[in-house]
């Protein structure tokens, strides 16, 4: 059993939640985007890239937090093999939240043409301009979002078991 004062931060809180709702909108409006045409998916990119750009910030801020205070204990009782998926997944999130603005902005890098953030603002090239590097880039940021979408999906599961079935305070760590 977690104790109520063992949550975590105003911050990390503030953070958790605030880039839950932007990753999951992103994985929705990628998935659109991909599967319209014409004026929609022109509107869904203008979206998708400034609102993965401004996740990898949130996730530097982030991540600062996150080693200035570490989180809260999980349960004693908690056998160790939950603990080490909980602590593996949860450093797989944060490699995610890392990996896929970068590959998303490389592979438009490696693509050649200007990345267009918003207006007349663009983003400079983090890669050279390379068919080769696109075409394993652009498959790469596929694979990513659904390794997300699937790690976010445990995620859920685990946090729900937590909250409905152990009833350990480990969920109420998150929400207050
Ligand atoms: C957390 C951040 C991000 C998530 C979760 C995400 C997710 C997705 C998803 C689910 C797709 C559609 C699946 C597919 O590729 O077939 C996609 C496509 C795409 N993403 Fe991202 N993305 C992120 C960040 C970025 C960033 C920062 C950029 C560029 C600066 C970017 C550029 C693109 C482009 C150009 C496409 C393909 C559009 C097309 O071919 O029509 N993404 N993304
Ligand atoms: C895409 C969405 C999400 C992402 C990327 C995400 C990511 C993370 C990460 C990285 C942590 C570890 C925090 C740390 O150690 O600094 C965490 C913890 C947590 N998340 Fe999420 N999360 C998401 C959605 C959710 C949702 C929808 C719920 C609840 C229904 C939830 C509940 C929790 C709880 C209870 C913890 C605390 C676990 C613990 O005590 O160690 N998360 N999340």
């Amino acid at each position: 059993m977690r104790s109520d004062a063992n949550t975590f931060t105003l911050p990390a809180r503030v953070l958790h939640w605030l880039m839950a709702a932007m990753i999951l909108a992103m994985l929705f409006i990628g998935v659109g985007m991909v599967a319209s045409v014409s004026e929609r998916h022109e509107w869904l990119l203008r979206i998708h890239k400034p609102l993965g750009i401004a996740i990898l910030i949130l996730a530097v801020l982030r991540l600062a937090v996150r080693l200035r205070h570490p989180p809260p204990a999980l349960p004693v009782d908690l056998p160790a093999a939950q603990k080490l998926a909980a602590h593996a997944s949860h450093w797989l999130l944060y490699g995610l939240m890392f990996a896929l603005p970068l590959v998303g902005w490389g592979m438009l890098s490696a693509a050649g043409n200007p990345i267009v953030l918003i207006g007349s603002f663009h983003l400079p090239p983090i890669l050279p301009h390379d068919k080769a590097l696109y075409a394993i880039l652009r498959p790469a940021h596929t694979v990513l979002a659904y390794l997300l979408f699937v790690t976010f999906l445990a995620h859920l599961g685990a946090a729900l078991t937590h909250a409905l079935v152990f009833k350990d305070g480990v969920f109420r760590s998150m929400v207050k």
